[in-house]
């Protein structure tokens, strides 16, 4: 999940401690504001009665780190984000102080809020099956007679592997998130937490001097057996039981991540720990903050240029609508049809639609944006978005990968920016007009291949027959896959040395036109004129693009192919 997705956000539910009565008056006031739902739930209350699958929620937790863990607890199964408000105590999770709520809360709907992604843990013991964000203690029941021996003895595997014996007070088992406290004042490592995805054994007060603390994949499953007494704690008690001799605790990394949110009233990480834990490497310097002057929490820059701030809210917003996509791939039940039975628009066309234009919108308020089903507005700058939120709707309902989501930018009637998106291969396609093209930060160029006997070719939709029939004896290869969009990029990538389309919208192509034609490609209209991208929205056009060697050979072709057309339907010039 990342931070643009909260531009979409719906409703908040607030997870109250006692004594936030003013907070929650604040945040309240604060959603009436912008119609955001605040629905509030006591700390202990469960949140099911309110949530509805389908909504956007983002998370608050309103108390310190206890009440942080019980959002963590609530939210993460149903990966709703997680903002903590530190009302009162000392807390080190939950770190927006509330004189900076509702400046916070803005910045998270606006979109400009990073998300984190911190591994969870999951632990199974003899009634306990539970996830945690921060750590299992295992440690010695403490004796009745003072004077008894004050020590435990843990086995401990990792997968089927035995690491060995650990005799002493107990162990801390943890995720990053939970490596600092009780882990590093037993001599454990400070794990940097965002998007790290491990687990780490710190023996607690332990008879041997040989022994350090050890860390793991958090695909590793650990296996503790308690040779005798000793105390099991999730999270600080979340969970509990007490363990008997051979009992077995199994503790693996879970499932499921909670999504904690960033703005940029929280503390970067190091700065938190220099001054809540005493981290001291940093006590004699003053350039304390990020090195990154300038960089927001999105990671764009206030003095980027602006078309690349630009390419990076449409990358954002094509990677903030892939989860909704990848989702709802291959469920036909909700499909209409517009202009005939090919031409169809699902709930994920919409719902794609609905989180690409909110995060441009709220990056570039003045800018119109001309997307394909419901969304089109005018601005008040020269600057146009053209939006096809799900390009190949036709292989996506049926379960085909090949569909993409396409965002142009547009300058007067130029696109500038494109960017192309495919969820299912975790691609993206980008460029700057006249700058690099790029595959996922690879440069991209087309081919150099001048004989169409060794050329791959792609189509898209070809009423007749006429292209296909009239190229694939010459070519090595005729496709057509299904996304206009797409198959520019593959011409720019290289895996296609030509690409023809007979009538497509300005949202289909106009991405993919900077993207393809900033990597080498030459296009035109099918009578070898310029083609002329627009933002309009019922003008369509067909468009030949090549590598450029092939293109006049293509050209003629396409000239034989309009007249066996034109043959074909009694129709002459
Ligand atoms: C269609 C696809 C298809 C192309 C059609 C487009 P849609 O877009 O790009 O490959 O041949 O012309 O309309 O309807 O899936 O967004
Ligand atoms: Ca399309
Ligand atoms: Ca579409």
């Amino acid at each position: 999940m990342i931070g643009r997705r909260l531009a979409t956000t719906e409703e908040l539910i607030v997870l109250v401690s006692p004594d936030s009565d003013e907070e929650l008056a604040t945040i309240e006031e604060w959603g009436r504001t912008r119609s955001i739902s605040v629905n509030a739930v006591d700390v202990g209350n469960d949140i099911d009665s309110i949530y509805e699958p389908g909504t956007e929620y983002l998370g608050v937790t309103l108390g310190g780190d206890g009440t942080y863990l019980e959002g963590v607890r609530q939210f993460s199964p149903k990966e709703i984000p997680i903002l903590g408000v530190n009302a009162g105590s000392l807390a080190f999770l939950a770190s927006i102080s509330p004189t900076d709520l509702t400046a916070a809360l803005t910045e998270a709907v606006a979109g400009k809020a990073t998300i984190d992604q911190r591994q969870q843990l999951q632990v199974t013991a003899d009634g306990v099956d539970c996830t945690g964000i921060n750590d299992v203690m295992i440690e010695h029941v403490p004796p009745e007679n003072p004077v008894d021996r004050k020590i435990t003895r843990l086995e401990v595997y990792a997968d089927d592997e035995f690491i060995g014996e650990y005799e002493g007070n107990g162990l801390a088992i943890s995720t990053p998130t939970g490596s600092t406290g009780v882990s590093l004042s037993a001599g454990g490592p400070i794990h940097y937490p965002k998007n790290n995805t491990s687990l780490q054994v710190v023996p607690l007060h332990t008879h041997r001097l040989g022994v350090r603390p050890l860390i793991v994949d958090a695909e590793t499953t650990l296996r503790v057996v308690s040779e005798g007494p000793a105390n099991l704690l999730v999270d600080g008690g979340r969970a509990q039981t007490r363990l008997g001799e051979a009992d077995v605790v199994t503790i693996e990394g879970a499932g499921t991540a909670a999504h904690v949110v960033n703005t940029s009233y929280d503390d970067d990480f190091f700065t938190s720990v220099s001054e809540k834990l005493g981290w001291s490497v940093r006590e004699d310097r003053d350039d304390t903050g990020s090195s990154d002057v300038g960089t927001r929490t999105d990671g764009t820059h206030d003095e980027q240029p602006f078309l690349e701030r630009a390419k990076q809210a449409a990358m954002d917003a094509a990677r903030a609508a892939g989860p909704a996509l990848r989702e709802l791939h291959g469920q036909t039940e909700s499909i209409e049809f517009k202009s005939d039975k090919s031409d169809i628009v699902t709930e994920a066309d919409y719902k794609s639609e609905n989180i690409i234009t909110t995060v441009l919108e709220s990056e570039f308020p003045d800018h119109g944006i001309r997307s394909e089903e419901d969304v089109q507005r005018d601005g008040s700058s020269e600057y146009t978005w053209s939006v096809d939120p799900l390009d190949g709707t036709g292989n996506f309902a049926h379960g085909n990968p090949n569909y993409s989501i396409s965002i142009a930018l547009l300058e007067n009637e130029t696109p500038v920016v494109g960017v192309v998106y495919a969820p299912e291969t975790d691609e993206m396609f980008s460029a700057i007009s006249g700058e690099e093209a790029m595959l996922n930060g690879t440069p991209l160029t087309t081919t150099e291949r001048t004989s169409l006997d060794e050329c791959m070719l792609l189509s898209g939709y070809d009423p007749d027959g006429t292209f296909l029939s009239h190229s694939y004896h010459e070519a090595r290869g005729v496709r057509r896959l299904g996304s206009a969009a797409l198959n520019l990029c593959y011409l720019a990538a290289g895996s296609a040395d030509a690409v023809w389309e007979y009538d497509t919208y300005p949202w289909d192509v106009n991405a993919g036109l900077v993207i393809a034609c900033t990597a080498g490609a030459t296009v035109t209209t099918a009578d070898g004129s310029q083609y002329e991208p627009n933002v309009g929205l019922d003008t369509r056009n067909e468009l030949l693009g090549s590598n450029g060697p092939l293109h006049e050979t293509l050209l003629s072709h396409l000239q034989g192919a309009d007249a066996l057309r034109s043959t074909a339907t009694g129709l002459t010039d």
